[in-house]
Parts: structure tokens; sequence; C-alpha cells
């Protein structure tokens, strides 16, 4: 699929996607994962780090609830919590790559999956496999899916949740990488569903891979790109 015209996506920006603060230092953790030489451990430790920050922004969009501690001096702080319901949900198998990260920041955390691939003759995605939290109608869900290039997948992920009686406004989509394309699919459809990305690529190529992009995550994650 070559991208011709791009979808314009400044409205938004800002509202529904949230982008990473483009730091130095980020560049300097995208270009290690880009480079088509990252050796995998590199590859594996830098994505990490950049998805736990993607799941602190995450974190950020939710409803924190008020609370009070008192510090070990005797003096009250008016505080704020997560709320109590909070799930990840990822999309198997990418999406797999962030839930070490995201333990790693709730380690008590209820974790969903949902296999979706497009089917090769239909070219529609098909569910193979969900497994989810049953009260995941009432949690904040952060849906990790480091990879958004058509959204094709996306929409049907995202379309299951609200089938399962999740809020489109209680869905926080956790994404390393994305394009026009991606973001605009998504923006359209479900208007009250946020984005967090690192990185909002230049288009798609015509085999559907984002550019500069990465590569196939799932693979240079996982190690089967050898
Ligand atoms: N999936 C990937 O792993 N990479 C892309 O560029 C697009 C989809």
């Amino acid at each position: 699929m070559l991208s011709t015209k791009l979808p314009s996506i400044e409205e938004y920006l800002g509202s529904n996607v949230h982008l990473l603060p483009q730091t130095d230092y980020l560049r300097s953790l995208h270009t290690v994962i880009r480079d088509r030489n990252a050796r995998r451990d590199d590859f594996v430790l830098t994505s990490e780090s950049i998805i736990r920050m993607l799941i602190e922004a995450g974190l950020n969009l939710l409803p924190l609830e008020k609370c009070e501690v008192t510090t070990p001096v005797g003096a009250t702080y008016e505080g704020l919590r997560l709320p109590s319901r909070i799930c990840g949900v990822s999309v198997v198998r990418a999406g797999e790559s962030m839930e070490g990260p995201l333990r790693a920041v709730c380690p008590s955390i209820r974790i969903g999956k949902i296999l979706m691939q497009r089917d090769k003759k239909t070219k529609l995605p098909h569910l193979y496999y969900t497994s989810l939290p049953s009260d995941i109608a009432e949690s904040q869900v952060l849906l990790l899916e480091p990879m958004l290039a058509t959204g094709g997948t996306a929409l049907a992920t995202i379309q299951l949740l609200l089938d399962k009686g999740v809020a489109e406004e209680n869905i926080v989509f956790v994404n390393l990488i994305t394009v026009p394309e991606g973001i605009s699919a998504v923006c359209r459809r479900y208007p009250k569903v946020r984005i967090v990305t690192s990185s909002i690529e230049e288009r798609l190529n015509e085999n559907a891979y984002m550019v500069p992009g990465i590569g196939d995550f799932g693979d240079r994650f996982f190690g089967t790109d050898i």
C-alpha cells in the first residue's frame, strides 16, 4: 500500500494524540532501535525504555483520585493515586513486549490479551483468541500495541473492547510509533480514544511498513527475524 495523499492529523494532536516530548534523549533511544544493525539485546532494552516512558505518559491520562497520606514527619500530603480498576490489554504478539514495562510500573496490574490477525484471503482482521478480566467494562484500559500502521487491526481491537462494554473514553492506546494514516483511522472512528506515542512517522511504504520506521517490531523484539 503506497501512501499518496497523507491524511491531515493536526486536529488530533494534543487532544486525541499525545506525542512524547521530542527530546534529544528520546531521539538517541530511537536511533538505537531504528538502526538495522542494532543487536537484539540493545533493541529490546532500548525499546523497553521508551515503552516505559509511554506507559507513564498513558497513566498520566487516567482519572487520578485525590487522597491524603501522612508523611514521616506527621504532615498531611494532598496526593493523587491511580484509579483502582486499570488493566492492560496486549495485542499479541508485538503488544506482549509492553507487558514487562507495564508490570515494572504497576506490578499487580491485570493484563488481558487479544490475538487478532489479518486473514490472508479476506484481508480482514480475524479474532483468534481473547482473555480479558471479567470486570473490564468498569476498567480503565491501557491498550498495548507498539505498531499503529494502517489501523485495520487496531480498529477491530478497539471495537472488541467496546463490545465488551468498555467506554471509549476509558481506552488509552499505548503505541511506540505510528503514521498519519493510523492516527486518522483510529481518531475518526473513535474520537474519544486517546493515543500515546513516541513518534509519528512520515508514511507507509508499499508493504505497509512505516518509514523511516523500525522494520518488523515483533520479529526484532522476539528474535524471529534471523
Ligand atoms: N508492523 C511492524 O512491525 N512494522 C511496521 O512498520 C508496520 C507494522
